[in-house]
């Protein structure tokens, strides 16, 4: 922000010499105490050995005064910022492409893994949140100057393939071995596993078709392959509709041939010893408990594939850090093995897992059993249904209820933290009113209509002039400057909520505002002044919500 600066060079003014690169300023947490504070003259008072209101007070001195800065309390320094240092402002973030996100991620590289589903399988309602919470960091990531590498982690490797090969070969017909889909691929796993289950012979053949994939056999390499590119083609009919799009699809079987080898570099550096027949790296110290990186069949697991991956990922695209979107199951094996890929060296690259919580459907935890377990392409057809009967008495077509209703999915899910468990409601997900997708969709589209019919266009640049006189627009005013502030924050603590959050409340500002302010009856300079409120606004709400992968119709 830039009045991050203006305070740190007062204070560079006042002690001259010391480093004051730690100086924040950051929205008043109560009105009364002014627009801005820096609580920093508390931090550095004790080195400076002045009693801390003190030097506040010679930093003050220091400060502009249209800032009004004043001291309160303890040594806070509270600023009130005058109605023409906002314009200004406001002028400087119009004019700044991309609302003024800044470019902190230029010439840094970051590998974002998620969704990765498990091939074969239909996508159900429980992978919407890798998908949705990834989509949203990897766009925030991208607005941010990073060069974003996303990367799909498919299960496509493992057991299942041998259940799966023999059920391909004898649970389905000639019609579905031909238009084979990945409904066809669930039923015949379902058939053959259950076989498996009752019938010693079954198991066997199923195990032997395993083998036989795992050491080359042409044919059934050629029969996993065709599985994998279905269930591609499956997964990118349902990352069409959410928005998102992947650089790589880059399974666990990638990294097949990179096992052993990391497998032995962990035997000689000592890391991974034998127990019980299996190879372990003992993380006791820790507390994270004992990681088997190879079982005592010889086979590898999920630990060794992650370890396999990073050495990849590192030594390819060296990134600047990696992000790993799953459930917060799955915390302690990602504990694990970043604890070894640091032992093995793996430093210079950050490793972060983004965990989240359960999801529940309509109250109900969902699960097989329960009869629940519904398909995405299922959840996403309704939410279209449902959006479409909402929008039909309006003229609107099928484009606007697949915007509006997957909007609806989407923005229920990264409205939430993302480590908090959550319920879906199609109730909440369509509500108009409140913290939802439309809500905040039909915000954009009136303030697109306002400016309409103003002769005005939201989508391009506003004018520029602009002037804060009453109470509500000021607060508009300070929260529309907050944007790149919400979007860096997001970033740092890898939640898309803390965005959502920002993008609601602006638009309950930017509400009251509107109920308070006449715009197009106002006289001309007010009138020109409020519409640039406006057309920020809008600017600021269009480029937040697709940072969350939500589209932003012109008209509802
Ligand atoms: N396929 C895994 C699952 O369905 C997620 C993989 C996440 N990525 C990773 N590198 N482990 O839970």
């Amino acid at each position: 922000m830039k009045l991050d600066a203006t305070v740190r060079s007062a204070f560079e003014k006042a002690f001259p010499g010391e480093d004051f690169g730690f100086v924040r300023v950051t929205p008043a947490t109560d009105p009364k105490f002014g627009d801005y504070q820096c609580n920093d003259a508390l931090k550095i008072a004790k080195r400076l050995g002045m009693p801390p209101r003190e030097v506040a007070a010679k930093v003050a001195a220091n400060i502009d005064p249209s800032l009004k800065a004043e001291v309160a309390g303890p040594g806070f320094l509270n600023l009130t910022v005058s109605a023409a240092w906002l314009a200004a402002a406001l002028a400087d973030l119009a004019a700044k492409p991309g609302c003024g996100i800044p470019q902190n991620g230029a010439g840094k590289r970051v590998v974002i893994d998620y969704s990765s589903p498990n091939a074969a399988k239909q996508m159900h309602i429980g992978h919407i949140r890798s998908t949705v919470i990834g989509g949203a960091l990897d766009r925030i990531f991208r607005a941010l100057g990073y060069e974003v590498i996303a990367d799909n982690h498919l299960g496509d490797w493992g057991t299942q393939f041998g259940i799966l090969i023999k059920g391909y070969r004898e649970c389905l017909s000639d019609d579905e071995r031909a238009n084979l889909t990945v409904a066809a691929l669930e039923k015949c796993y379902v058939l053959s596993a259950a076989k498996a289950k009752a019938d010693e012979t079954w198991k066997d053949a199923c195990r032997a078709e395993l083998v036989k994939l795992q050491q080359g056999d042409a044919d059934n390499l050629a029969l996993w392959k065709r599985f994998i590119d279905i269930s591609i083609g499956e997964f990118e009919r349902m990352y069409a509709k959410l928005g998102v799009k992947f650089d790589t699809y880059r399974g666990e079987s990638y990294y097949n041939d990179v096992m052993p080898g990391v497998v032995a570099r962990l035997q000689e550096m000592g890391l991974a010893v034998e127990s019980e027949g299996a190879l372990v790296v003992n993380l006791e110290a820790e507390k994270l408990g004992v990681a088997i990186v190879r079982k005592s069949d010889g086979g590898y697991n999920y630990t060794t594939s992650d370890l396999a991956c990073v050495k990849t990922r590192v030594e390819e695209y060296v990134p600047e850090r990696i992000i790993y979107v799953t459930d917060a199951r799955q915390q302690l094996h990602f504990k694990q093995w970043f604890s070894i890929a640091a032992k093995m060296g793996y430093t210079d690259v950050k490793l972060v897992h983004v965990p989240f919580g359960l999801m529940s459907y309509q109250g109900k935890a969902i699960s097989t059993r329960e009869g629940n377990l519904i398909r995405l392409d299922d959840l996403l057809t309704e939410a279209k249904r449902r959006a479409l009967e909402i929008v039909q008495d309006r003229g609107g077509d099928e484009k606007l209820a697949e915007q509006i209703g997957y909007g609806a999915v989407k923005y229920s899910d990264l409205s939430h933290d993302p480590a908090t468990d959550i319920d879906f409601s199609w109730d909440k997900a369509l509500a108009l009113e409140g913290n939802s997708g439309p809500y905040l969709q039909y915000a954009y589209a009136r303030v697109c209509s306002l400016m309409a019919k103003a002769g005005a266009d939201a989508s391009g640049p506003s004018g520029g002039t602009f002037a804060v006189e009453t109470p509500s627009e000021k607060r508009l005013a300070l929260q529309l400057l907050e944007f790149p502030g919400a979007v860096v924050r997001a970033a740092e603590a890898y939640k898309p909520s803390v965005l959502a959050d920002y993008l609601f409340q602006t638009a309950q500002l930017y509400s009251s505002f509107y109920q308070n302010s006449p715009i197009l009856k106002s006289e001309a300079a007010v009138r020109e002044a409020r519409l640039g409120l406006c057309a920020l606004f809008g600017r600021i709400l269009r480029t937040g919500l697709n940072l969350l992968g939500i589209e932003t119709p012109q008209h509802i």
